[in-house]
């Protein structure tokens, strides 16, 4: 068992953004972009966002600094390969000198993707894998509008590879944004299904990153931080009378989740989660809140202290309880925690046959973020954890 003392010394690095955070920080966009010399922008969001009225506004504030912009809202949830090749080729034929990514996480990815491709020329898939881009992109501003993926401070852009229906990861420094200004006034237009989804998705980067291999002392303090602020939180936030102040606890709590995982990776849950969003085109949060109780069972024996530490976060007192007590309690509270935001048991498909699950295990084995999980997986575990995610699994 990993006890976690002989892990302080271990070299470790940590990068986050500059970020500037509070009330009306996505109208001081002007200024930020004015200080990269920017003359023209390339704004990367999707269809739904840009008829809010907080987004006209943010536009408002672009034009007020004479920089000229080019919309780019061909962004769907996943963001494809072929986006980012369109997103890249107009970045280069409108001749933009900035990116400015408003939105969750597709929006952000996929406005990463651009800016890699954009200096780098080739195809996006070329840089999937850890540390594979070679120069850094154009400038990247990221004004989030909801509270989970953490993309505007993270190293990760996830892109899926439409030719295999997988979703691949692009770890690198060279893809955390230059700026991330985050403000509360997007996020009351999200919606409460999205803000289940989302805050399932950040409570999941939390926990994977509390018990992941590559944690550090410092990336530690973060997750159990967000641990605390989400489960505080998540509920309130789905309601229709949420209050600003409960999404912004949800935004800092994100923010925690964002600063941890970047940097210490992740782990099964989100190997797993990228496989079956890949293959079926779903949404990430849901993936995640559906396998987080599961890959925590398997997990459990393997990074205990840790689990416990999350636990205690999630006001459960299991000092005195064995191992198989403690596991049971903390799958419990995470279980009843997902269903009061209203995140199903089973994934949407009735079942699964046994090519598809093949597939979709032998892609999750092949993720980075399998790599940083508190144990090896085995191929036959990650298959019988698939299988309970359906309702009837179907050998063909
Ligand atoms: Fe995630």
């Amino acid at each position: 068992m990993d006890t976690g003392m002989n892990k302080s010394l271990e070299l470790r690095k940590f990068v986050v953004p500059e970020l500037v955070m509070g009330q009306g920080a996505s109208l001081l966009i002007n200024r930020y972009a004015m200080h990269f010399g920017a003359r023209k922008a390339l704004l990367v969001t999707d269809k739904h966002l840009r008829k809010q009225p907080w987004f006209q506004e943010i536009i408002e504030a672009i034009e007020q600094a004479e920089i000229e912009t080019h919309l780019f809202d061909d962004v769907s949830c996943n963001p494809k390969d072929y986006e980012v090749m369109i997103g890249a080729e107009q970045f280069l034929g409108e001749e933009c000198d900035i990116i400015v990514a408003i939105g969750g996480g597709s929006p952000m990815d996929c406005a990463k993707g651009i800016g890699i491709v954009s200096t780098n020329g080739g195809h996006i898939l070329d840089y999937v894998g850890v540390d594979e881009i070679k120069l850094p992109g154009p400038p990247l501003i990221c004004i989030p509008t909801t509270a989970g993926t953490s993309a505007d401070v993270s190293q990760f852009a996830i892109i899926a590879d439409t030719s295999e229906n997988i979703k691949k990861a692009i770890i690198s420094k060279k893809v955390v944004p230059d700026l991330a200004l985050i403000d509360n006034n997007p996020l009351k237009t999200m919606d409460p299904y999205l803000t289940a989804c989302t805050g399932m998705d950040s409570l999941t980067h939390a926990i994977e990153a509390c018990v992941s291999n590559a944690r550090s002392d410092l990336t530690h303090v973060h997750a159990l931080e967000s641990v605390r602020m989400i489960t505080n939180h998540l509920e309130a936030a789905v309601q229709p009378d949420r209050s600003v102040e409960t999404l912004w606890e949800m935004m800092v709590g994100t923010l925690h989740a964002g600063f941890a995982f970047s940097n210490a990776s992740l782990g099964a849950v989100h190997a797993m989660a990228h496989s079956l969003g890949g293959l079926y085109d779903l949404p990430h949060g849901e993936c995640n809140g559906i396998l987080l109780e599961k890959v925590i069972e398997a997990n459990f024996q393997a990074a205990e202290p840790y689990f416990r530490q999350i636990a205690e976060k999630m006001d459960l007192s299991v000092a005195n309880m064995n191992t198989e007590e403690a596991c049971i309690a903390l799958v419990e509270r995470i279980r009843q925690l997902r269903r009061k935001v209203g995140i199903p048991d089973y994934l949407p498909m009735e079942s699964i046959d046994e090519i598809a699950l093949e597939k979709l295990t032998e892609n999750a084995l092949q993720d980075p973020c399998m790599v940083t999980n508190p144990k090896i997986m085995a191929k036959e575990e990650v298959k019988k954890i698939y299988g309970q995610l359906f309702k009837e699994k179907k050998q063909s």
